[in-house]
């Protein structure tokens, strides 16, 4: 018998216009499209080219139109505020989202600008992104976590007419002034934006520029409500910056129509939830999954979202996810494995889920980095519920493989991300691009065109969107990701081929922290590698060659060039281990062998390759590393 997944997978690549037509029927058009897959301009390809759209109108008003307008849209939950819960209705959302509409307008906004936004999990930042798309404005959503330099860089890179941000977030019991950091970030910008609306919270005053500044609050009264401006289906929707191999993020760009359809299909069949559902995921907006799960999909789809601004341990404790699943009815959560390996090391025997009523609980997925199969394990023994790993990227904004439960569910296999979600053909090659025997390791690659909803291009960067993902692998689009497909068509998904690392499921460049540990005046040489941790998953650690003369003490250095990382970075790298050595291995041709340095430090067996240029400084990385506890394990064996 086929299965109700094979056949819809097989429909979305016999009749792609057919089977994304039909799901965008389910949305509001103003106009609808000329052609559903246009293909005239390989490799760019669009989706529904013609089409005339609001992202924000069909997230909201049309709900309301269609009775709706009393279901809760959103709810804020803020255990590090007090327990603070509020709560919106789709009625009360629109009226909100349109007043700051109205507020951004007022200030110049229209379409086609960029606003910068630089938030914490707090309601005025869904409002903010959804009355940029009101407006056809674009947003660039900037993590809290990332400090002025990243913020910085994106500034540059967007070029905002506005910024919104907030006098501060709140870090389980830690005050964060983002004020100060937006501050600096638009001292070193060469781009300075004309405006800031600053959110001020009763936990942190911001400091105000006299001329540029203005309080979300007066804004707010002086609004006026502001109606849905229609724009093409292939605008620009938001930008989303994404660490890549270098210290210069990408701008992936994410449109308005194929975006909406995609993620409403996906929330019904990947996601097997039902409109007026509370659907939950327990992540950030500054990251893709709360883009397109915590803000876009569940609106489109008429779900209640949930906006959770503490951990998943320590707010207070590690039944904080329980709670929240009971106190609002949660059906399906979507969090990162590494929030899931903290509940399970803070509570093992999953003694506080028994205080809570998870009888509305059906699914539980992850994604973000690779989940260890104890984990999902675990998660399944005490939910007692299926437990989904499934694969994406911010590329891609929504799966490329996963076990879509609204269209049966599969049997699981442990460590497998389950089948290519349908209007993904995965293929696995070799460096010669060729396809290669199921069960062998090669470089994960899509097959032109990638369904709506992925990446259109890069902002204002097409070259840069050739250059980084379709050139090396013509016809396909490289994942960077390397795997397997197993006879049944599983996929596996083992590493990144490029210098990203996943630290606690955020997506973070080696080769940017690299350049920061470049800039100490003492370092003449350096190299990041990502090592295994038990809590998140990988996390930075920093090698330096100290210039020739210099003799101050080692601690020091690393000790600054751990703040460094943290100053033009962020906190969320997680910066917080370097050492010093005298050499590093490389290849005959400069190469370091970032992979091999790897290897000895998660205590893996390892042989050095056959381009090192000198087998003997692997033995001297291993002592390094042994002296700072890494280094452990079947090495030793191995040498
Ligand atoms: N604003 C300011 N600082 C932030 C921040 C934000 N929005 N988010 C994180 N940080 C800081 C943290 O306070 C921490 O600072 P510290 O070095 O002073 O302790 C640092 O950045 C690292 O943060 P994090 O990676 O969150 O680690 P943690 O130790 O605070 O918490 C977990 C560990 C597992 C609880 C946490 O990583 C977690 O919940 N992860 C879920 C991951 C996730 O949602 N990923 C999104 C993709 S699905
Ligand atoms: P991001 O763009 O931040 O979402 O990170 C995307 C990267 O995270 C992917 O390229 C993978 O390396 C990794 N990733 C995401 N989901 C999974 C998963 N389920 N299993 C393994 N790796 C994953």
């Amino acid at each position: 018998m086929t299965r109700q997944y094979d056949e819809v997978y097989e429909r979305s690549f016999k009749d792609p216009d057919g089977f994304w037509g039909e799901a965008a029927e389910a949305l509001h058009w103003y106009r609808k499209w000329d052609q559903v897959l246009d293909d005239s301009d390989p490799p760019f390809y669009r989706w529904f080219t013609g089409g005339v759209v609001n992202t924000c109108y069909n997230a909201l008003d049309r709900h309301v139109a269609s009775g709706r307008a009393d279901q809760l849209a959103l709810i804020y939950d803020s255990p590090v505020t007090g327990n603070t819960v509020k709560t919106f209705t789709y009625a009360e959302l629109v009226q909100g989202v349109a007043r700051f509409a109205g507020a951004l307008a007022a200030q110049g906004v229209g379409k086609g600008d960029r606003v910068v936004i630089y938030m914490p999990m707090v309601p005025e930042v869904v409002i903010a992104m959804l009355a940029c798309a009101r407006l056809g404005a674009i947003h660039s959503v900037v993590f809290g976590g990332f400090a002025s330099g990243e913020l910085a860089v994106r500034i540059n890179d967007s070029k905002p007419k506005l910024v919104v941000s907030a006098s501060c977030g709140i870090e389980v019991d830690r005050i964060v002034p983002y004020k100060p950091l937006l501050d600096e970030a638009i001292e070193i910008a060469d781009f300075k934006p004309e405006r800031c609306i600053i959110l001020e919270r009763p936990e942190a005053q911001a400091p105000m520029t006299a001329g540029r500044d203005l309080g979300w609050a007066e804004v707010m009264d002086a609004a006026q409500p502001h109606d849905c401006v229609p724009v093409a289906a292939t605008d620009p929707l938001y930008i989303l910056y994404t660490s890549g191999t270098t210290g210069q993020p990408k701008g992936v760009v994410h449109d308005n129509g194929g975006h909406m359809v995609a993620l409403n299909w996906s929330m019904k069949n990947i996601y097997g939830v039902e409109p007026g559902e509370v659907f939950w995921a327990a992540s950030d907006v500054g990251w893709i999954v709360g883009h397109s799960y915590i803000v876009y999909a569940p609106l489109f789809h008429g779900n209640t979202t949930i906006l959770y601004e503490g951990k998943p341990v320590g707010t207070p404790d590690a039944g904080a996810f329980w709670r929240v699943i009971a106190d609002h009815g949660v059906s399906v959560l979507f969090t990162a494995p590494t929030a899931f390996r903290a509940i399970k090391r803070a509570d093992p025997a999953g003694a506080l889920i028994k205080k809570y009523d998870m009888s509305r609980f059906r699914a539980l997925f992850m994604a973000g980095e690779r989940v260890d199969p104890d984990t999902v394990q675990w998660a399944e023994n005490i939910l007692g519920k299926p437990v989904i790993d499934h694969w994406w990227q911010t590329e891609t904004g929504w799966p490329i493989a996963a076990n879509c439960i609204g269209l049966g569910m599969l049997p699981v296999k442990y460590g497998s991300v389950c089948k290519a979600a349908p209007g993904w053909d995965v293929r696995v090659v070799d460096d010669k691009n060729q396809e290669i025997k199921r069960g062998e390791i090669g470089a994960l690659v899509v097959k032109l065109p990638l369904p709506p909803g992925s990446l259109p291009t890069l902002w204002n960067n097409d070259e840069g969107y050739v250059k980084s993902y379709l050139s090396e692998y013509p016809g396909y689009y490289k994942t960077a990701d390397a795997g397997y497909q197993d006879e049944d068509g599983y996929l596996w998904v083992m590493t990144r081929t490029d210098d990203v690392i996943n630290v606690a499921g955020h997506r973070l460049s080696t080769g940017a922290m690299e350049e920061v540990l470049a800039s100490h005046p003492d370092v003449a040489e350096c190299a990041v590698i990502g090592v295994a941790d038990q809590l998140k998953g990988q996390v930075p650690l920093g090698f330096l060659i100290l210039k020739a003369g210099v003799e101050r003490d080692h601690d020091e250095i690393v000790k600054e060039v751990v703040s460094m990382v943290r100053q033009r970075i962020g906190p969320v790298a997680a910066f917080k281990t370097a050492t010093v050595v005298n050499r590093l291995p490389k290849t005959r041709s400069g190469k370091i062998l970032r992979g091999t340095m790897q290897k000895i430090a998660d205590g893996k067996a390892y042989k050095a390759p056959a381009t090192i240029d000198d087998p003997q400084i692997l033995p001297e990385i291993a002592e390094a590393l042994e002296r700072i506890g890494y280094a452990q394990g079947p090495r030793a064996a191995a040498r």
